[in-house]
Formats: structure tokens, C-alpha cells, sequence
């Protein structure tokens, strides 16, 4: 059976981007562009190729300073600065113009890059630079028309000074040189400077990473090329060529992030067990949803995030086994059902209105978990080989494009005729006939438990649970000075709220060390909530800011306002 629907031409509205691409649409940005840590800043151009090209074009930018546009600094205007989207850099189009040059330089807290200094990477020698542009920050780096649904091919030139190493999510073509033949959304052009390594782990996979963290992120990462396998066997070919990982410093902002042929991921999840390797199942599964079959805006975020949190938990079932996938299911359902208690019904559709909002708050577990419970149900239905082979057309036939939900039901109504998953799309909450993840969680701690058991276990213990409580079981497990970023998390959150005085040392130095928003926000709001925790949280943060991403400091100035 292939699916008859016709093609997705026309482009939803996206309330997220001034671009104009049914009038004028980039197809191609070339990217020729200097690194300066002096300056914190990256200068230099972005030639775009238009078609159609119209009267005139709409890019996106923020806080980028445009200095001329074609040669000439005249023919654009920049239009305000609205606070979430930035500001409309409009360019007037002489007739048959199909190409236009801007000459550009970022500023030093462009939302999408993070500058650090030699003191805050592993190896001490040289600064390093990242970007992360989803959901709409690509835009404070590349003036472009910064929507999911506007893909673009593109090539770069990056200089940077020796001994540092750039790398982008793309074919490199010689050092600093770089292709991307495919069209991608501009939430996935990523860029990374620094002193950095390449190990092979296959023959199309290997990592990349600071010299002094390599070995441990190469054996951590060792099941790769079996993922990547694994993830061909169930849903078709790998079209990206080769499948890198590149482990960047503490202070990156995410887990991990699906920038193509290179996921961007924490060095947080090295726990030496390979206890949160699923993350790369997760940015892997990405190649499938979300960069091949692509959320044309950020209200269909559902459609990257929970078919690729199905499409993980599948991939880590067939490597790992279906205990293990099944436990961390189960864990997952367990913080969905805990978030939702305190999220706003409109938030808990698949589908949410993010009029007036910026996008990165519709990252909840709602589009994640929700979401792949819904295609769970749909397994449970109509039986794996009939779901897996609806989902292998379903990539086929959108591969290389950006769809809406309503596409989605579209070609799951194609497929089967009778399911109807609204009340999973609009309405808040689980539905009734919600699948059950069950797994019986043995009750009495042991060495051997994986990170995932000590987590369920944890947050099994009496709310609020004294100091004296913590002192018993820290003095029996050590979870003050446990290593798994997840653990200690999960226990310095509970130190905060019993007041147990020995772990904040501990707080303090894994507050400083570590800027991924899902540790720091709920540290940070727990403090403020905890008597004198105010003044602690103020204290500390003075000390972490500076090594902060801007995305977490944001985060953490909302906490502490
Ligand atoms: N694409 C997301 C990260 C993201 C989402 C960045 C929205 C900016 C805006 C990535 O695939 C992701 O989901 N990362 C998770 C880890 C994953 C294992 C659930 C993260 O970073 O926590
Ligand atoms: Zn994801």
C-alpha cells in the first residue's frame, strides 16, 4: 500500500519567522565566515540563492549587526527588535535578482553560540565555540529565513586559527570547508571550534571530542555503528552518509542535539556504564524524524520529538534489550505524568499554540512522551510489522520535506482508515485507552542497579524526606559523591528540599561544573523554594553564570527574578 496524498507544497503560516518565502524563498546559503574568540564574534558573509525570488526578501536575524547588503548599505532595512523573534532584515529585490550577499558580523551573546575560554573546556590549551540553533536561534548566526518549513542547502568556509579544528553538521570537503547537499532546516546548521579529535568506531561512525575526554567518550559510545544498523533494519537507509558524535563541554545547554552526520552531545552522559547512551538512540533516531521528515513549525514539534522517542526506545530494544528500553519507558511515563500535574491544559495537546510564546517552552515531556505513546498504542493496535512498515512509507514518502500534523493524519488515515488520534493531538491529558508501560521495579537497592533503578528508587522515598533520612542512605550508597550526572542530579534536588547540609558542597561544584538546563532548572528552582535558599542560589550563580550557555542563563534569570 503507498500513500496517494498529494505533495506538500504550499507552507503552513510560521508565527516564528518574518520570512517571506512565498514571495522570495532561499534555497542555498554559502557561509564565508572568520572565527574571533578575541572579539567573540563571527564575521564575514552569507550569500543566498533565491527561488522564487519576488520584489523583495524577508530574513530573519537577531542581534546581528548587518554591515552591507550586495555591496551597497543601502537597499535594507533592519526592523525592530522584537524580544522572542528578533528583527526582519528586509532587502529590496531589483528584477531579476536571484542572489543576494550580506556581509554581517554576530554579537558576542548571540543566543545560538557559546564562547568559552581555554579554563572552561577539558584540555585547558584553546577556547572553543559552539552553536545551537533550535528552535529559532540559527538566526542570531546566519541571517536566513529561520523556519523548519524553509529548507536550504549549504556550503562554508570557516577560518579559524591553529591548532583549532572546525567542524559543521555537513560533508567536509578539506579542513574548513563544507557541503551540505541535502536540504535541511536552519535549526540544524551547526558549527563547533576547538582543540578536537576523531576516533573511528566503524566504518561510517566515530567520535569526536577534546583529546582528554576522548577514550572514555569511544568506549561509552561503542554500540554505535550497531545503532545505526539496527535503526536501517527498522526503518530504512541512513541517507546522511556518516554518523559522528562530537562530545562538547559541560556547559552545553541539551542532551544531546541532531545536527546532521554530527549529533552535538553533554559530556554528561559519560557515566562509564553506558547507563545514558540512549541519548545517542535518541539524536540517531533524529536522521529518520525529524531531518528527514521534518516539523514544518514548531507547533507540530510532536512530530520530531515522539515518533524519534518511539524510534529510540525501538533502537535500544533491539541493542540493549527490552528490559532495559521498557525501564526507561516506564521512567519516562512517570516524570510525564508528574510534569503534567502542573502544566496549563493547552500544553498537554500534541499540537500546542505557541502564539506569543517562544517555541523553546514547548519543550515539555508532552510532544516526547505523549507522543510516543501514541504511536505505542498504535503498535499495540495493528501489531509491530503493519506500524513499522506505515512508518517506513511514511519516511519514504516525506523524506527531505517539512509536514504539518494534519499531513501526518493525513497518511496515518491512508494507512488505517479506521484510527482516529485527535483526542491525542487536542486534547489535554492521556486518553483512556493510554498503553500501560509496566515494569516491576525490584524494591531493595543493589550494587549491580542500572542508573534508571537507583532514579525510580530515589524518587520513591518519603516527600519530603528528612535530613536524617539522607544521612541514613547517603552514609549506605555514597550518592553525595556519585559520578552518574542523572544520580546526583536527582539527589541533590532532594538534599535541597531535606536541607541536608553535606551535599551542598557538592551543589555548589556541580552547578559550577555542568550548564545543561534539565540539571540546572530544577536545582535552581528547588533552592528558591528552600528557607535561605534564595541567598544560596544567588551566591552560586554568580560563581556559574559566566560558564552558563546563554539558553541556561536565560532560564536561570527567570528562577531568580
Ligand atoms: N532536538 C532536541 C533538543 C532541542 C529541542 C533543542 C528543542 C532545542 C529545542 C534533542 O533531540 C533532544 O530531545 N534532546 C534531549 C535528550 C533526549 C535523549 C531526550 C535533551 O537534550 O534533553
Ligand atoms: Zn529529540
Amino acid at each position: 500500500m503507498a500513500f496517494t496524498i498529494t505533495d506538500v507544497s504550499s507552507l503552513p503560516v510560521d508565527i516564528h519567522s518574518f520570512g517571506n518565502p512565498g514571495e522570495s524563498r532561499v534555497r542555498h546559503v554559502h557561509l564565508d565566515l572568520t572565527v574571533s574568540f578575541k572579539e567573540k564574534k563571527l564575521k564575514g558573509s552569507a550569500t543566498l540563492a533565491l527561488e522564487p525570488a519576488g520584489s523583495k526578501l524577508i530574513l530573519d536575524t537577531r542581534d546581528l549587526n548587518i554591515l552591507k547588503v550586495n555591496g551597497s548599505q543601502d537597499g535594507f532595512r533592519v526592523g525592530p527588535r522584537d524580544p522572542i523573534l528578533g528583527s526582519p532584515l528586509e532587502i529590496d529585490l531589483p528584477v531579476g535578482t536571484r542572489s543576494v550577499v550580506v556581509e554581517y558580523e554576530t554579537a558576542p551573546q548571540a543566543s545560538g553560540l557559546q564562547w568559552l575560554s581555554s579554563a572552561q573546556t577539558a584540555g585547558k590549551h584553546s577556547p572553543f565555540l559552539f552553536s545551537q540553533s533550535q528552535a529559532i536561534h540559527a538566526r542570531s548566526w546566519v541571517p536566513i529565513q529561520d523556519s523548519p518549513g524553509v529548507r536550504v542547502t549549504f556550503s562554508a568556509r570557516i577560518q579559524a586559527a591553529a591548532p583549532l579544528t572546525s567542524l559543521m553538521a555537513a560533508i567536509q570537503l578539506a579542513p574548513g570547508r563544507f557541503h551540505m547537499p541535502w536540504p535541511v532546516p536552519p535549526y540544524l546548521i551547526a558549527l563547533a571550534v576547538g582543540e578536537l579529535q576523531f576516533r573511528p568506531l566503524g566504518a561510517r561512525t566515530g567520535i569526536w571530542a577534546e583529546p582528554p575526554i576522548l577514550d572514555k567518550a569511544a568506549s561509552e559510545f561503542a554500540d554505535m555503528e550497531q545503532m545505526v544498523q539496527a535503526a536501517e533494519r527498522l526503518f530504512g537507509p541512513y541517507r546522511w552518509g556518516r554518523y559522528d558524535v562530537l562530545v562538547l563541554p559541560p556547559s552545553f545547554p541539551f542532551g544531546g542535539m541532531e545536527n546532521p552526520r554530527l549529533t552535538f552531545a553533554t559530556p554528561t552522559v559519560l557515566a562509564g556504564d553506558k547507563s545514558l547512551v540512549s541519548l545517542v538512540a535518541h539524536e540517531l533516531a533524529h536522521s529518520w524524524s525529524g531531518n528527514l521528515v521534518t516539523n514544518a513549525t514548531w507547533r507540530d514539534f510532536w512530530l520530531n520529538e515522539g515518533f524519534t522517542t518511539y524510534i529510540e526506545r525501538r533502537i535500544q530494544e533491539e541493542i540493549y534489550g527490552r528490559r532495559q528500553s521498557e525501564m526507561e519507558f516506564a521512567i519516562e511515563v512517570e516524570e510525564l505524568k508528574d510534569e503534567m500535574k502542573d502544566l496549563p491544559p493547552g500544553d498537554q495537546h500534541l499540537a500546542i499554540d505557541l502564539k506569543g510564546r517562544d517555541p523553546d517552552d514547548g519543550m515539555t515531556g508532552v510532544p516526547y512522551v505523549k507522543g510516543a505513546l501514541m504511536l505505542r498504542g498504535l503498535e499495540e493496535k495493528h501489531g509491530r510489522e503493519k506500524l513499522d512498515a506505515f512508518l517506513k512509507r511514511y519516511f519514504d514518502r516525506f523524506a527531505f520535506q517539512s509536514i504539518a500534523t494534519e499531513d501526518f493524519v493525513a497518511a496515518l488515515h491512508e494507512g488505517f482508515p479506521q484510527d482516529d488520534v485527535s483526542e491525542w493531538l487536542n486534547q489535554p491529558g492521556l486518553p483512556k485507552d493510554v498503553p500501560k508501560i509496566s515494569f516491576d521495579f525490584e524494591p531493595n537497592p543493589k550494587k549491580t542497579w542500572a542508573t534508571q533503578e537507583w532514579l525510580h528508587w530515589l524518587r520513591s522515598q518519603p516527600k519530603p524526606s528528612t535530613a536524617a533520612h539522607l544521612r541514613d542512605i547517603d552514609m549506605q550508597w555514597d550518592f553525595t559523591n556519585s559520578g552518574n550526572s542523572e544520580i546526583i542530579a536527582q539527589w541533590l534536588e532532594m538534599a535541597i528540599q531535606a536541607g541536608y547540609e553535606p551535599a551542598y558542597p557538592r551543589l555548589e561544584e556541580f552547578l559550577v561544573e555542568v550548564g545543561r538546563r534539565k540539571f540546572v532548572k530544577p536545582l535552581f528552582e528547588a533552592l528558591v523554594k528552600a528557607p535561605g535558599g534564595l541567598e544560596r542560589a544567588r551566591n552560586i550563580y554568580a560563581k556559574a553564570w559566566s560558564g552558563y550557555h546563554p539558553i541556561t542563563q536565560a532560564t536561570v534569570d527567570a528562577i531568580l527574578k
